[in-house]
């Protein structure tokens, strides 16, 4: 199918995800709703081909095998999923928010929907953000220390004093029992009317926010299943040695 010559609304009504594609490419899709993609593409100084392969490559399934990262050093894991803040609030949020804000419904269900997300929205980014950082700055500093010690980069003595109060299985379980991210997005999700013809943009924003839950859940997932039980045997086995040691000496 030749997507160039179609409009951009019809690309998008057709595959609600190419509007966020386009506008990490820089092509707000509701301001060029009646221009064809190539039309756009050259007013954007955009390469149409490339633009194309990006649109494609959404489509096609490209869920990380939890599987694979099992066997990566428990490093490279915090790394990827530091990445993964890194897009859910660089590119992720600011499509949601930027969606969010511009809505603009001129029947009354939909207003009402609206008013609601534009209330509740910041409210999730805000304790959504909170929890992003909490885990890089405890947890994944924490197990890259644990990393560096048992590769005998850091020292382990000062190491556990400082950190007497802290251990993953405490956090793994409250990460466990608190999904509030998602059930905040759920909730958000809940205040849809069913899906309409005449509101493009609310269908567009219900979509994405659909793949961003999904991103989260995997992204739980990956932490639940396989960073805290690398974590934890990385944990005990620190530990040991650091006791070993303490009994040599
Ligand atoms: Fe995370
Ligand atoms: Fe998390």
């Amino acid at each position: 199918m030749d997507y160039s010559q179609k409009k951009i609304k019809e690309l998008v009504a057709e595959h609600y995800v190419f509007a966020s594609v386009l506008y990490y490419l820089g092509i707000e899709y509701y301001e060029f709703e009646e221009d064809s993609l190539e039309k756009v593409c050259k007013h954007k100084g955009l390469d149409c081909k490339k633009v194309i392969a990006e649109l494609e490559q959404i489509q096609e399934n490209q869920e990380i095998d939890n599987l694979k990262l099992l066997g990566l050093p428990i490093d490279l894991i915090v790394e990827y999923l530091k990445h993964a803040h890194y897009l859910f609030i660089k590119k992720d949020l600011p499509f949601l928010v930027k969606m969010i804000n511009r809505l603009q419904s001129a029947t009354q269900t939909y207003f009402g929907v609206q008013k609601d997300l534009q209330e509740i929205f910041p409210l999730f980014v805000e304790d959504f953000v909170h929890h992003i950082y909490e885990e890089e700055d405890t947890l994944f500093d924490y197990i890259l220390s644990l990393k560096k010690i048992n590769d005998e980069r850091l020292n382990p003595s000062g190491f556990f004093y400082k950190h007497q109060k802290f251990n993953i299985q405490k956090f793994a379980m409250d990460h466990e029992v608190h999904d509030d991210e998602m059930k905040g997005i759920r909730y958000i999700m809940e205040q849809f009317p069913p899906e309409s013809e005449g509101e493009l943009n609310f269908n567009v924003l219900y979509a994405a926010l659909e793949r961003f839950e999904r991103k989260l859940m995997i992204h739980a997932q990956i932490e639940n299943e396989v960073l805290f039980p690398k974590a934890l045997m990385l944990e005990k086995q620190v530990r040991r040695n650091f006791d070993d040691l303490i009994k040599l000496n």
